[in-house]
């Protein structure tokens, strides 16, 4: 585990878009499948990589989270990096970087259709706090997202 840098970016690109659309489609409104373009996550990437944790191995980039103040906002494994613990490693390191910043909980977003992450969450000791409608944000507003809550374990 260790912050990105921007050599990173491409690799959290990739990944990402790969991973939000194994996470989301079918799960989410068509307005925002067409507004998570190539382009929007090449470009969020660049903007939060100083907010971006990565699991390595060598110079291979495995997975990724992405923290905003007390959320963990996004966490994305590799398709072939999936399955074998590196999700929990970087879900807790997500955790305490969003701790070590002073704040007593962290908390995130996960598609309510996205049963596989809900398991995993609570696998992990994260409490699902019931459904939510998540506004995710688009170019000029926003899109209501059927979500779930979870908290995580406390200090
Ligand atoms: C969710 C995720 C971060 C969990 O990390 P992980 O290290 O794979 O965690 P686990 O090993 O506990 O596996 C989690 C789930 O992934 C799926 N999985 C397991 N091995 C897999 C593999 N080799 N390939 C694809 N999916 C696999 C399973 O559905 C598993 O849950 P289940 O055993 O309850 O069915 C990771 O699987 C991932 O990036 N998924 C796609 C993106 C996503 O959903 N992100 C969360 C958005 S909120």
């Amino acid at each position: 585990m260790r912050p990105a840098v921007p050599a990173d970016v491409g690799d959290i690109t990739r990944i990402w878009r790969q991973g939000w659309a194994d996470a989301h489609l079918g799960h989410v409104p068509a307005a925002l499948v067409a507004a998570r373009t190539a382009a929007s996550f090449a470009e969020r990437a660049r903007e939060q990589v100083a907010d971006t944790i990565v699991a390595a191995r060598g110079e291979e980039v495995l997975g990724f989270a992405m923290i905003d103040g007390d959320q963990v906002d996004q966490l994305y494994l590799d398709r072939a990096a999936r399955g074998g613990g590196i999700g929990a490693a970087l879900l807790k390191a997500a955790a305490e970087a969003v701790m070590a910043a002073g704040h007593q909980r962290a908390w995130l977003v996960v598609a309510t259709g996205n049963v596989a992450a809900r398991r995993f969450y609570e696998r992990q000791g994260w409490v699902d706090g019931g459904p939510i409608v998540h506004r995710a944000p688009v170019p000029g507003g926003s899109v209501a997202v059927d979500g779930h809550r979870f908290v995580s374990p406390g200090r």
